[in-house]
């Protein structure tokens, strides 16, 4: 029972379950956000020209804005954007493998027939390394985000999941 149906049915506050909600939500925001930083600053001091490139967007921006530099001004910074994207492309910080129950009435995907209880899950690590949907998969290169014959990508950036229950701290 979550900590909502619990509220919901007039139960008195489970503190054990609002410790594990609260553990559960500071795993999901915090750790998930620190440990993209740190992979994306690895991969921009190893990576010289990528490094160069986004000095001299963030340059320009703040320049631009007399140092004030606005989160909408950042968002504005395809550069950047495409380098966040990449970093969670090689790094997905939840990598797949969250599991779903097919509902009482089963379910039908792609043809297959999968029964009630059935346990189902995907993973984003490999949509990631897919050679057919990412060339030259495990390399680093913002770039493959800003090519207009790559618009299709955007399809295939599942590092948020997908469907319902995706992540609402995306933005
Ligand atoms: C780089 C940062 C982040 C990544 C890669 C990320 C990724 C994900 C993924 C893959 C899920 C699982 C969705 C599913 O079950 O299908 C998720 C769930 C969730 N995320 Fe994030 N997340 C990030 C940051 C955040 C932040 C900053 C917040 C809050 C401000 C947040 C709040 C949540 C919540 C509440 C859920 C559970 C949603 C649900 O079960 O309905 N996440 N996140």
């Amino acid at each position: 029972m979550t900590l909502f149906e619990l509220v919901n049915a007039g139960k008195p506050k489970n503190v054990p379950l609002l410790a594990t909600e609260a553990m559960g939500y500071f795993t999901v925001t915090v750790h998930t956000t620190n440990t993209t930083i740190a992979y994306m600053l690895g991969y921009i001091i190893s990576h010289h020209s990528v490094h160069a490139r986004l000095k001299e967007e963030l340059n320009f921006l703040a320049d631009n804005t007399r140092g004030k530099l606005s989160y909408d001004d950042l968002r504005k910074s395809e550069y950047l954007t495409a380098v966040i994207k990449e970093s969670l492309r090689m790094r997905p910080v939840l990598p797949g493998f969250i599991p779903r129950i097919a509902p009482p009435s089963g379910i039908t995907y792609d043809g297959i027939s999968i029964p009630a209880g059935t346990m189902v899950t995907t993973s984003e690590s490999s949509v990631f390394r897919d050679e057919q949907i990412f060339t030259q998969a495990y390399k680093f290169k913002p770039e493959r985000w800003m090519d207009p014959d790559s618009k299709d990508l955007d399809e295939w950036f599942v590092a948020f999941s997908r469907g319902p229950r995706n992540c609402p701290g995306r933005q």
